[in-house]
C-alpha cells in the first residue's frame, strides 16, 4: 500500500463529493422503533459513529428502507412512507450534517416484492411479485427473530406496476424532504426490481416480461421517476449480477446487467454499485469478464458516473482494486459494522494493514440485542 492510500482520496459521483473512497454498504440492522418502523436516536448514533467526520465512510448508504407498506419483508426495518418515519430520518441526517456538512448519507429505496410474509403485509395480504412463484428463502416477522418461510406471492397486474413506480417517486421525494444527500435504488439481492430483471424469475407475458427490453421496463421506469424526483446526479443503483441469493437465476448476467447499466448511464445516474460476491475465497470465475463489462457499459453512457464495488473486500484488496482501475470506490459492509472508524484505522496503519475488530454475526439483526438493540450496533469502539 502506498503511504497515501487511494482509499483515502476524495471521489466525486455526480453531485456527491465524498471525502474518501471507503463507502458504507447498505446494512439492514432491524432496529427501528416498533410499532411504526420508525428510525430513532439509537440509529442516529450508529450512523454518526460511521460518518466521514468520525473517521468513517466518505459516503454512507443507509439500510434498505421500504418505500410503502407493501414493500416490507422483515421485522423492524425503518420505512420512508409515513410522516413519523420522515421525521425520524430527518433527525439522523441533521445529526450527521450538523457535525460536518461534508458528511454524506443516501437512502437505499427498497421494495422486497415476493420476499415477504403475509404477517408483514397490510391486511395479511400475500406479498407482490412478478409471478406467483414463492421465494424459497426465509424471513423474520417478530422480535424473536425466528426464521419463517416467505409466503406465496400474488403476481402484480400490469396496471399496478406504474403505481409502484409512483411509490418509488414519492419515496424519493420524502427522502429529499428528510435531508438525504441522495438515494440508492435497491435493484440487487433478488428483491422486486431484480425479480423483474432476471429471466429465471420473470416469467410474465405482458410488456414487463419476456424480452430483455420488457424485463428492464419496470426497473428503468423506477430509475427515471426517482431521477426526476431527486436529480439523476444524486441517484445510485445497486445490482448483484452474479448473486444466487433467494434462488435468483439469470441465463446471461453479462448481457442483462450491461444493458441495464448502459440505460442507467444514459439517465445520467451518479453511480452504479455492484455486490460482486460475499466471499472472495470462493469467487465466481465469471466475475473477471462480467463486472468490467457492466462497469464499462455504465461509464461509457455516463461519463461523470462512477462504479462502486462491494463484496468481502479487505482494505488491501480494495486498495488494489482502485489502483487497477477496477472501481472508483469500494463499499464495505461487515467491516464497518465492527470498525466504525475504518478510514481512520487505514490512515493510522498505512502503509501496512490496519488491525480490524471482527464482527459478531449473532447481533447483525434485532431490536432485542442488548436491552435496546445497542449490542453489536453502537458499542463497537473506535480505535485508540
Ligand atoms: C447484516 C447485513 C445486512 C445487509 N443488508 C443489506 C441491505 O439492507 N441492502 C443491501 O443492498 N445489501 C445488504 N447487505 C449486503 C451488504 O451490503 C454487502 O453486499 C455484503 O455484506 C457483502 O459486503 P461486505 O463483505 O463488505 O460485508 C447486508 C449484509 C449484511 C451482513
Amino acid at each position: 500500500m502506498p503511504t497515501q492510500p487511494r482509499l483515502l482520496t476524495p471521489v466525486r459521483a455526480g453531485a456527491l463529493h465524498a471525502t474518501n473512497r471507503i463507502w458504507m454498504a447498505p446494512l439492514t440492522r432491524s432496529r427501528a422503533r416498533m410499532p411504526g418502523n420508525i428510525p430513532h436516536d439509537l440509529n442516529a448514533l450508529y450512523y454518526l459513529q460511521r460518518a466521514a467526520s468520525e473517521g468513517g465512510a466518505g459516503l454512507i448508504i443507509s439500510e434498505a428502507t421500504p418505500i410503502s407498506p407493501r414493500a416490507h419483508g422483515y421485522y423492524a426495518t425503518p420505512g420512508i412512507h409515513t410522516d413519523a418515519q420522515v421525521a425520524g430520518w430527518k433527525h439522523i441526517t441533521d445529526t450527521l450534517h450538523a457535525r460536518d456538512p461534508n458528511n454524506l448519507i443516501v437512502l437505499q429505496l427498497w421494495h422486497v416484492g415476493r420476499v415477504s410474509n403475509t404477517a408483514l403485509q397490510p391486511g395479511n395480504a400475500p406479498p407482490l411479485g412478478p409471478t406467483n412463484v414463492p421465494s424459497r428463502s426465509k424471513t423474520y416477522i417478530d422480535p424473536s427473530m425466528v426464521r419463517v418461510d416467505n409466503s406465496t406471492p400474488r403476481a402484480l397486474r400490469t396496471e399496478e406496476i406504474p403505481e409502484i413506480v409512483e411509490e418509488f417517486r414519492a419515496a424519493a421525494l420524502r427522502a429529499k424532504a428528510a435531508g438525504f444527500d441522495g438515494v440508492e435504488i435497491h435493484g440487487a439481492n433478488t428483491y422486486l426490481l431484480d425479480q423483474f430483471t432476471r429471466d429465471g424469475m420473470n416469467l410474465r407475458t405482458d410488456i414487463y416480461g419476456g424480452s430483455l427490453a420488457n424485463r428492464l421496463r419496470f426497473p428503468l421506469a423506477v430509475a427515471a421517476a426517482v431521477s426526476d424526483a431527486f436529480g439523476p446526479d444524486r441517484v445510485g443503483y445497486r445490482i448483484s449480477p452474479l448473486s444466487e441469493h433467494h434462488d435468483a437465476r439469470d441465463s446471461n448476467p453479462a448481457e442483462t446487467f450491461s444493458e441495464l447499466a448502459k440505460q442507467l448511464g444514459a439517465l445520467g445516474l451518479a453511480y452504479l454499485h455492484a455486490v460482486e460476491t460475499w466471499n472472495r475465497t470462493e469467487l465466481d470465475p465469471r466475475i473477471h469478464s462480467t463486472i468490467p463489462q457492466i462497469a464499462e457499459a455504465f461509464k461509457n453512457a455516463s461519463p461523470r458516473g462512477i462504479y462502486v464495488a462491494n463484496g468481502d473486500y479487505s482494505p488491501e484488496q480494495a486498495e488494489h482494486a482502485l489502483s487497477q482501475g477496477w472501481a472508483d470506490a469500494i463499499a464495505f459492509g461487515r467491516p464497518l459494522i465492527s470498525n466504525p472508524d475504518l478510514a481512520h484505522r487505514i490512515a493510522q496503519a498505512a502503509p501496512s494493514q490496519p488491525k480490524l475488530t471482527p464482527w459478531d454475526q449473532s447481533t447483525f439483526y434485532g431490536i432485542t440485542c442488548g436491552k435496546d438493540g445497542s449490542k453489536g450496533y453502537t458499542d463497537y469502539p473506535a480505535a485508540e
